[in-house]
């Protein structure tokens, strides 16, 4: 759980569930810093919290791009990775450069960006990175997706054998309803889907957006539908 004045880093935190997770960290009292993609962005939302937070520009598509925002000496007690490349495929409708980009982001991204954070986390400091219950789940059209987060849980597993004493979690969420994700999807005709996944949970509840942030703050909540590795 994080301390007041603990530095919270969250690459993806201009929206969705990082930005939940941003703004939950700074209502703690921690220091916030929202990464991603365009600086204006990045900082746009940053402030729309609150005057002290801040924005970097950080693509996980972009090698300089990471190590120029991890730059830096100020420690990072709380590291939070959360994008995905948003199209998700089938393996009938395969498409090897969409593929490459979602590999990019989620593998090759996730790993520079904690590689570049090492200097500046610390004995006590944690890392959160975000996979999906599709890995176990999978459905129809989620072979990318399920094959993405099947690999964070491998991330996961190594890097807290590699960098013990720091505390490295994953976290699958199930379909979190009132996501912004899972809002626009409800909105666009999805509302069954949604009611079959719920129909089916152990707990016949979906997680919500703030059991998705007590699971990245360790905080003790009654679980549903999410998975912590
Ligand atoms: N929401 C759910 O119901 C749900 C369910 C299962 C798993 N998950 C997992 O939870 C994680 C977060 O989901 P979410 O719903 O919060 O997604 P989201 O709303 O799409 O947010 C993703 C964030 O990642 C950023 N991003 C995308 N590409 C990036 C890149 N190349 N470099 C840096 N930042 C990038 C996005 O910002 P920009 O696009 O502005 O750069 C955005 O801030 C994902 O890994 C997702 O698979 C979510």
């Amino acid at each position: 759980m994080p301390k007041p004045n603990d530095h919270v880093f969250i690459v993806g935190g201009t929206s969705g569930l990082g930005l939940a997770v941003a703004e939950a960290a700074h209502a703690l009292g921690c220091k916030v810093t929202i990464a991603g993609r365009g600086a204006d962005r990045a900082t746009e939302a940053a402030r729309r919290i609150g005057p002290d937070l801040r924005g970097v520009h950080l693509d996980l598509e972009d090698s300089a791009s990471i190590e120029a925002a991890l730059s830096g000496e100020d420690p990072i007690d709380h590291l939070v990775l959360t994008p995905i490349h948003p199209d998700n495929q089938t393996i009938r409708t395969f498409d090897a450069e969409v593929a490459i980009r979602a590999v990019r982001i989620k593998i090759v991204g996730y790993l520079e960006a904690v590689h570049h954070a090492l200097p500046r986390l610390q004995p006590a400091s944690t890392v959160t990175l975000f996979g999906g219950l599709a890995k176990a789940n999978p459905y129809p059209g989620s072979t990318l997706v399920s094959t993405l987060n099947g690999a964070i849980t491998g991330m996961t597993a190594t890097l807290a054998v590699e960098l013990a004493p720091i505390r490295v979690n994953g976290i699958s969420p199930c379909l979190v309803e009132d996501s912004p994700r899972w809002q626009k999807r409800i909105a666009d005709g999805a509302g069954q889907a949604v009611d079959l996944f719920r129909a089916h949970s152990p707990a016949k509840r979906l997680a919500t957006v703030e059991d998705i942030v007590s699971g990245v703050f360790f905080r003790k909540r009654e679980a549903a539908a999410v998975q912590l590795l």
